[in-house]
């Protein structure tokens, strides 16, 4: 399973690089407004940073002008996937890029047909958001399911990227479905690391040594 961050925080890439948890990245605007500061360096330095894929998202609305902006994005790096919103001219955008050989990543995912729609225009990955349908009440790990039934029933490489993450049961029950990727936030990742018998036990081992050796 690949582990993808979800940020546009150097930081936080560079200690989770450190940790070798992170396969690559997903950015998005609202990432990027947290950072502040020049975009564009913003997505340069990202790219230089992370070894695998860097999601960096297009924010024009009609298929040219997704087309456009993924040439300019492409060339922060080899390793940028460009982030297409799921519209139909998105789709557009995403036939035109997959006949160019560029990777792409559908995002806004919130539906199983609009993931097989992705799937069939040559989306390298589908980005469907589980955190946003269960805060409005639906089951968002239901989706990630229909998912995966829909693409191992047709052999479709594009890859299952589970997004909008909000705590580790989602982590684990995307490894569990066979979700090819899961989109962390930094808190969520770390979070995954701890638990609290392994507090416990290594504080009982310190107490224990320091026994030993009064
Ligand atoms: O990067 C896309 C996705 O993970 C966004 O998540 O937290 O804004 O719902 P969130």
């Amino acid at each position: 399973m690949e582990f993808f961050l979800d940020t546009a925080n150097l930081d936080e890439i560079r200690r989770a690089n450190a940790q070798g948890l992170m396969d690559g990245v997903t950015t998005n605007p609202t990432l990027l407004s947290h950072e502040g500061g020049d975009w564009r360096s913003q997505m340069e330095a990202i790219c230089q940073e992370v070894d695998g894929p860097v999601s960096l998202e297009v924010v024009g609305e009609s298929a040219e002008e997704m087309i456009r902006e993924a040439e300019d994005l492409s060339a922060f790096g080899d390793n940028v996937v460009i982030k297409i919103p799921m519209t139909s001219e998105g789709l557009v955008a995403t036939r035109t890029l997959y006949r160019k050989g560029v990777q792409t990543n559908v995002t806004l995912v919130f539906s199983p047909l609009q993931a097989l729609m992705a799937a069939k225009a040559g989306a390298t990955y589908v980005s469907p958001f589980v955190g946003r349908l269960d805060g409005i009440g639906h089951d968002g790990m239901e989706l990630i399911r229909q998912i995966r039934t829909i693409f191992d029933n047709y052999d479709f490489p594009t890859k299952v990227l589970v997004a909008s993450i909000r705590h580790p049961m989602h982590v684990l029950e995307a490894a569990l479905i066979g979700a090819d990727t899961a989109t962390v936030p930094f808190k969520v990742l770390s979070e995954l690391v701890k638990h609290p018998l392994t507090d416990k036990g290594l504080a009982q081992f310190n107490a224990d040594w320091d026994k030993l050796n009064k």
